[in-house]
């Protein structure tokens, strides 16, 4: 067993563990995009950012990818590591705002705004379709071309692939395919309509007791702001 500190608390987990690993074996919830269970860490997202060490040497890391070290120090939701994880996500949300689970991401952590040139790619490069087809469906039929700006996911040689089975895997593994945002279209680039994701009213009477429409007018979620507007 490894001994370290998480979140000022001495704890221990098995050798060879990762921070990820760890966090959720005590509960600790970080978010991730690249990373899923049964696929091998890619470390791609940046999303799972802790703080390690302390004071100067205090640094972020990848938590899916970093390795649990004797007496390591690590924190989870410093203003630091929240603020870095708020920055990724405005940066995925501006190549990729279609997507349904980074503007729930965006709604859960309150990123209002995006201050980077809006590209709406089709893909954010987590390569998990890759890591899927390869690992789990054991094709192989597509991979990471080219580099820089011109990287994207291919089939070898851009012509279609005689090993695929056109199993779905990858697609279903998506972040920017699957959970599409089928809403009408929001007026800014971050929606936040998905705010009502856990209304709270499910805590309260154990059942969803939307009859405003999920307008928020009740107060206690928080709705389309043109919603809103109509119904006052
Ligand atoms: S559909 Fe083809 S490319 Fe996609 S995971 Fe399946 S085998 Fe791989
Ligand atoms: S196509 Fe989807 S799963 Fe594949 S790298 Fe791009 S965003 Fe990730
Ligand atoms: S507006 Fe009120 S009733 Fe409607 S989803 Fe939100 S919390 Fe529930
Ligand atoms: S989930 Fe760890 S880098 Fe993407």
């Amino acid at each position: 067993m490894i001994n370290f500190r998480l979140n000022g608390l001495e704890v221990q987990i098995e050798k060879g563990s990762t921070i990820l690993e760890a966090c959720k074996f005590y509960g600790i919830e970080i978010p991730t995009l690249c990373y899923h269970e049964g696929l091998t860490p890619y470390g791609g997202c940046r999303l799972c950012l802790v703080e390690i060490g302390e004071g100067d040497n205090a640094k972020l890391v990848s938590s899916c990818t970093y390795p649990v070290e004797e007496g390591l120090v690590v924190r989870t939701n410093t203003k630091r590591v929240i603020n870095a994880r708020k920055m990724m996500i405005e940066l995925l949300l501006s190549i990729c705002p279609q997507s349904k689970t980074i503007q729930d991401l965006a709604s859960k952590f309150n990123v209002r705004k995006v201050r980077f040139k809006v590209r709406n790619d089709d893909c954010i490069l987590c390569g998990l379709c890759v890591r899927m087809c390869k690992e789990q469906m054991q094709a192989g039929a597509i991979g990471i071309v080219e580099r820089g700006y011109k990287k994207k996911i291919a089939t070898p040689f851009d012509i279609r692939s005689e090993v695929c089975r056109l199993c779905g895997g990858c697609i279903y593994i998506c972040p920017a395919c699957q959970l599409r945002c089928q809403g009408p279209e929001p007026p800014t680039d971050v929606c936040n309509a998905c705010l009502s994701l856990e209304p709270t009213c499910i805590e309260n009477h154990d059942d969803y007791q939307c009859w405003m429409a999920t307008t928020g007018n009740c107060g206690t979620c928080e709705g389309r702001p043109d919603q809103i507007k109509q119904k006052k």
